[in-house]
């Protein structure tokens, strides 16, 4: 006759191997991004493993890898070719080296406020970007965002090109913002994020450009006195998947993909817009002089030549596109 004592341990041993069969059958996914746990992309990290564990039921746990701890971005792109990485959040700085296509998104002033840029990367024209990322070995999940990018510097208040003249500004290690600082008579250094800080630090370079959000996120006030609110260019995110991973899951699991990168992209623009109106007033507390009324036209025309340029190489299909869409 079973006793009450191994009725109870049968249950027991049976609810031990259950857990031990789904803690076997869970997926870890590894996923990176370069800003800090307190930053828009840790909120957009937050909710695509909110999403993604709540959609499978723990079938896929997500450990959140911040602040460049698996390297800077272009090394996590490769780390998703290669599959030693399953989900990276990254601007589009490298992403052209990896996707051409992509280079129009980071043309200066191609978009005019959040609004019309967040339209055309949901629309036609971001969506066909996104697919296009599966012929360079990434899976394009969603499009989140960086924000629109100022300058800041430790060397003087920058209200026109003349005034940036001669600074060496470390930009995203992308060719057609290189050129557009070039253009604008000023010194761009590549150079990967997580370097940045030290490289301000040790006055390496003079400056650096980024939206309110990272320079926030990143303490720049401690590095850097003067920002400039040119809001030269818009900064999409890209959510990005490995195809190593992606590539061998069903079209359900895939879905529960899609949607954590969609509930990411949401969170991500909400605390974009969020630290927008909040961050400058907390810059100028921690005492940078901030420059609001930056008049853009000069600077829109100083780079103009940027986008001869690109048309050259890339041709101007998808900026017509965009053009036409926005
Ligand atoms: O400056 C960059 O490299 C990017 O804007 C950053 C901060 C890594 C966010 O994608």
């Amino acid at each position: 006759r079973r006793t009450l004592a191994t009725a109870i341990t049968g249950v027991t041993t049976a609810a031990l191997a259950m857990t031990a069969l789904n803690a076997q059958a869970a997926t870890e996914v590894t996923l990176g991004h370069t800003l800090s746990d307190s930053s828009h992309y840790s909120v957009g990290a937050d909710a695509f493993k909110e999403t993604l564990e709540r959609l499978s039921d723990g079938e896929f746990i997500v450990n959140e890898h911040p602040s460049g701890s698996l390297g800077g971005e272009r090394a996590m792109i490769e780390g998703l070719q290669i599959g030693t990485v399953d989900v990276v959040i990254t601007s589009t700085g490298p992403l052209g080296n990896f996707v051409p296509e992509t280079y129009v998104l980071d043309l200066p002033f191609l978009f005019e406020d959040y609004g019309q840029a967040r339209c055309v990367l949901d629309g036609e024209v971001g969506q066909d970007l996104l697919a296009k990322m599966g012929e360079h070995e990434l899976v394009g999940l969603a499009w989140s965002e960086n924000g629109f990018r100022h300058l800041t510097n430790s060397q003087r208040e920058v209200n026109s090109p003349e005034d940036a003249k001669g600074l060496k500004v470390r930009t995203m290690e992308n060719q057609v913002h290189q050129e557009a600082f070039r253009q604008l008579g000023a010194s761009p250094t590549p150079m990967a994020f997580p370097e940045l800080f030290t490289a301000l630090q040790q006055g390496t370079v003079d400056g650096q450009e980024n939206p309110i959000t990272v320079i926030v996120a990143t303490n720049f006030w401690e590095v850097q006195d003067h920002l400039s609110l040119t809001g030269h260019v818009y900064s999409p995110a890209a959510v990005l998947g490995s195809p190593i991973l992606l590539d061998g899951l069903s079209e359900e699991q895939r879905e529960w993909f899609n949607e954590a990168a969609r509930a990411s992209a949401e969170a991500t623009r909400e605390e974009v817009s969020r630290l927008e109106e909040e961050g400058i007033e907390l810059l100028r507390e921690k005492g940078m002089t901030v420059k609001t009324d930056v008049d853009t036209a000069p600077f829109q025309q100083a780079v103009e030549p940027a986008y001869e340029i690109y048309t050259e190489q890339y041709g101007s299909e998808m900026l017509d596109r965009i053009r036409a869409s926005s």
